[in-house]
């Protein structure tokens, strides 16, 4: 029976183990993440979602406080379009958290950044450039694009120095996606090094509708790989979403994948960025305890725990200080909620009373406090992946554990860690 480890991905020159532990954003997936999957012979991604506010956490700067001072004034206004990041700060930013990763980085595997074209920042394209042109700068190795078609991606990079050596890849969740995608980047003579094809049961953001049970994965990447095939493509697939053994692994590296995407067992390791009492939360959780909702202000379904704080709450909107979701014209769909109730409810905010926003959260400051418990569909699973403290609670997981779990394991076994 053939593990993980028989198995090898090459990207230009170099030779990985064929895991790939997937971007998380707001700082799930942490630097000590990234650079525990590289240590180890395979990838591990950072993510560039919400940068300044991970940066103040991590790096003790002033990003998000230095925003807020600026546009305090605006704090009681509707309109949110004068709320503009500084393109030089967020590139600073960017650097710096880019920067440390690969400081840190030791072993033979490479760091990657997830880049959500989603997060339009209240000036989609000239945030999006400063994103992905600084975490070239600071010598990433790779950019996977994530959440949006990033039809115009390529094109706000293809100057930059490292446009043919950097890995850049890109999720999709179907052939037309990715169609539409190669069918911009043909244009610029620069393929994508690598596609992750990412089915209905990962945790985050869904790049399906509400009838995201009717697809599944392996029928996504049959009809990709005979698309690729067709055209004489030679793309390295990586697929994601609900693979939670070696042996599922395995199965897809059989079927002809280069490396596959994890995320979901790395929740509950010690180098992951939920705080341990949500990650007690995750073990917990039965399968019912799970849903796919459409509270996102980004328009896409994402999955999360039920009892998530973040659902319900109709806290005031914190632009001035994040605004990472802000569209071109500075508008949020939660901030569109939040003023809708506020009008039907007018003693509401004198009266200290709570609001509920039920249709939308709102997503930056929840992210930031760890109060939207997004997850992946095996979530359920997971207490079956350690083992139960005395106290009652389970055992936090290294990531070397996971990792190796799936790299060496066989079939549907699951090796379980010993009580610390
Ligand atoms: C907690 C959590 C947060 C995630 N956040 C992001 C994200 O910010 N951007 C993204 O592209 N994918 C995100 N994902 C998706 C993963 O990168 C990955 O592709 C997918 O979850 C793999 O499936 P699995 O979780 O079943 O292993 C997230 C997944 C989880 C579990």
């Amino acid at each position: 029976m053939k593990r993980v480890d028989d198995f090898r991905l090459r990207l230009g020159k170099q030779e990985l183990v064929p895991i790939v532990v997937g971007g998380m954003g707001v700082d799930i997936s942490t630097t000590m993440l990234a650079i525990e999957a590289a240590r180890l012979g395979g990838i591990g991604h950072i993510s560039d979602a919400m940068v300044p506010t991970v940066s103040d956490r991590r790096y003790k700067t002033h990003f998000v406080r230095d925003k807020m001072k600026l546009y305090k004034p605006n704090v009681d206004s509707a309109d949110k379009s004068s709320v503009q990041f500084d393109l030089g700060l967020l590139a600073e930013a960017t650097r710096l958290h880019v920067g440390r990763a690969m400081e840190g980085k030791g072993g033979t595997g490479m760091i990657f950044v997830n880049c959500m074209e989603k997060l339009t920042m209240n000036a989609p394209r000239e945030t999006l450039r400063v994103r992905l042109t600084a975490a070239l700068d600071a010598g990433i190795d790779g950019i996977t694009l994530a959440a949006g078609l990033h039809l115009g991606s390529f094109g706000l990079i293809e100057e930059h120095p490292r446009f043919r050596d950097a890995k850049l890849g890109i999720i999709v969740s179907s052939l037309r996606a990715l169609q539409l995608f190669l069918r911009k980047t043909a244009k610029l003579g620069r393929l994508p090094d690598y596609v992750v094809v990412e089915g209905p049961l990962a945790g985050g953001h869904l790049g399906f509708g509400m009838d995201w049970e009717k697809y599944d994965l392996r029928s996504i990447m049959t009809e990709i790989r005979a698309h690729l095939e067709a055209e004489k493509l030679t793309i390295p697939l990586i697929p994601a979403g609900g693979i939670f053994t070696g042996g599922d692994a395995v199965s897809y590296l059989e079927d002809g994948a280069a490396a596959v995407q994890v995320a979901t067992r790395f929740t509950v390791t010690r180098e992951c960025g939920l705080p341990p009492a949500v990650q007690q939360e995750y073990f917990k959780a039965g399968e019912n305890d799970i849903e796919v909702n459409e509270i996102s202000p980004t328009g896409y379904p994402m999955r999360m725990l039920k009892n998530s704080p973040a659902i319900g709450a109709g806290i005031r909107p914190n632009c001035e200080a994040f605004g990472y979701l802000l569209d071109a014209h500075g508008n949020c769909a939660y901030v569109t909620a939040y003023n809708r109730e506020l009008v039907k409810h007018p003693r509401v905010k004198h009266a200290q009373v709570k609001l509920a926003v039920k249709d939308k959260t709102c997503l930056c400051t929840h992210m930031r406090n760890f109060d939207c418990w997004t997850c992946g569909h095996y979530t359920y699973r997971l207490k079956d992946t350690s083992v139960l403290r005395a106290d009652g609670t389970y055992e936090i997981l290294g990531a070397e554990h996971v990792f190796h779990d799936y790299q060496f394991s066989q079939g549907q076994a699951i090796a379980l860690p010993t009580l610390g």
